[in-house]
């Protein structure tokens, strides 16, 4: 590498951000010029402007580039296009057909979830996840028998875990919370909504370290504090009431299997607040269990219930059915 070339790797170095090459669909140009790393350089894989669509991208992931780069200061024009995309795709979601509305809707809102994650105390980004997923709630009420394919669907789209947890938990929430038939259709919304955004403590790390097995200890330390993490950036920001924020708070109560499964300290005090925030609890860890993570394998759907039964069959037997009875209508087709 000559003197000049040198200059500028370093001076790309500086100026470049990573993001995921994701980012690109559902756009039919890149806003943005597009770097990807090789051979200890950047190269320039894309330039703003370039005409851009699935096969292009699926092409690039191929060759094994799903972390790309770009300048610092174009990135902003990427995460606006993808906000306009959400925005748009929320308010004409009754036009057209329905699943391929939810399923361009969950990448999206995945998508736009990672930015809320950069920059949790962005208004916009928080209001427009929550507006989101208000239309998303009522599709996924009144059709509860497609909430397997949605799942499935979901997952093949290959976001990170930290972006399909908050929804995959919250869906089976919704679920167990409407055939248990005691609950309106607006406590089951705002439940679902309080589940979803349980986790936007967790922001307080890089998501980058969410891959690793083991954090170091200054960030187990922060990760233990989540829920609290939680609550304070959402205070005064969602609709939601002080008992939902309560839920948020220790939606850990069940922290010891969580604590075996990923390696979080358990709270000082294992209360449960009820069966709300016991359920929020037992969805994320069913959800949780049975996806894989970058450092172990999912375990089956069985091993999952097993350790739920372990937690709560004596103190809510009946719950404990109900639960079962879910994940079995759930996957009737596939259960593991
Ligand atoms: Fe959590």
């Amino acid at each position: 590498m000559d003197a000049k070339q040198l200059f500028k790797q370093s001076h790309l170095a500086l100026t470049l951000v990573p993001f995921t090459i994701r980012e690109l669909f559902y756009l039919s140009s890149s806003p943005c010029d597009i770097y990807i790393f090789e051979n200890d350089s950047f190269k320039v894989l894309l330039r703003a402007g370039a005409y851009l669509d699935g096969k292009t991208l699926k092409d690039i992931i191929q060759a094994g580039h799903i972390k790309v780069f770009t300048h610092e200061s174009q990135r902003g024009k990427l995460v606006e296009l993808q906000q306009n995309n959400l925005r748009s795709v929320t308010r004409s979601f009754s036009m057209g057909s329905p699943s391929d509305n939810c399923k361009r809707q969950l990448s999206l809102l995945a998508l736009n979830l990672r930015y809320l994650f950069e920059d949790p105390t962005n208004d916009e980004a928080l209001n427009l996840q929550y507006q989101s997923l208000k239309i998303l709630f009522k599709y996924l009420f009144q059709n509860p028998k497609k909430h397997e394919v949605i799942y499935k669907e979901f997952i093949k789209q290959g976001h990170h875990y930290i972006f399909t947890q908050p929804f995959i938990s919250s869906l089976f929430l919704l679920g167990i919370l409407k055939s248990s038939h005691a609950y309106s259709e607006k406590d089951i919304e705002t439940l679902f909504i309080t589940s979803y955004f349980k986790d936007i403590g967790m922001s307080a790390i890089p998501v980058e370290k969410y891959d690793i097995e083991d954090l170091n200890d200054h960030d187990k330390i922060i990760l233990g504090k989540h829920a609290d993490l939680s609550v304070q950036i959402l205070q005064g920001r969602l609709p939601i009431s002080p008992n939902h924020l309560k839920i948020i708070e220790s939606h850990h109560s069940f922290s010891l299997l969580r604590n075996s499964m990923e390696n979080i300290a358990p709270p000082e005090n294992l209360v449960v607040t009820g069966f709300e925030t016991m359920m929020v609890n037992i969805t994320d860890i069913v959800a949780a269990m049975i996806s894989p993570r970058p450092y172990r394998e999912a375990t089956t759907l069985f091993e999952a219930l097993d350790l739920v039964k372990l937690r709560i069959s004596n103190q809510y037997p009946q719950e404990f059915k109900l639960i079962v009875n879910h994940f079995r209508s759930f996957f009737s087709n596939s259960v593991s």
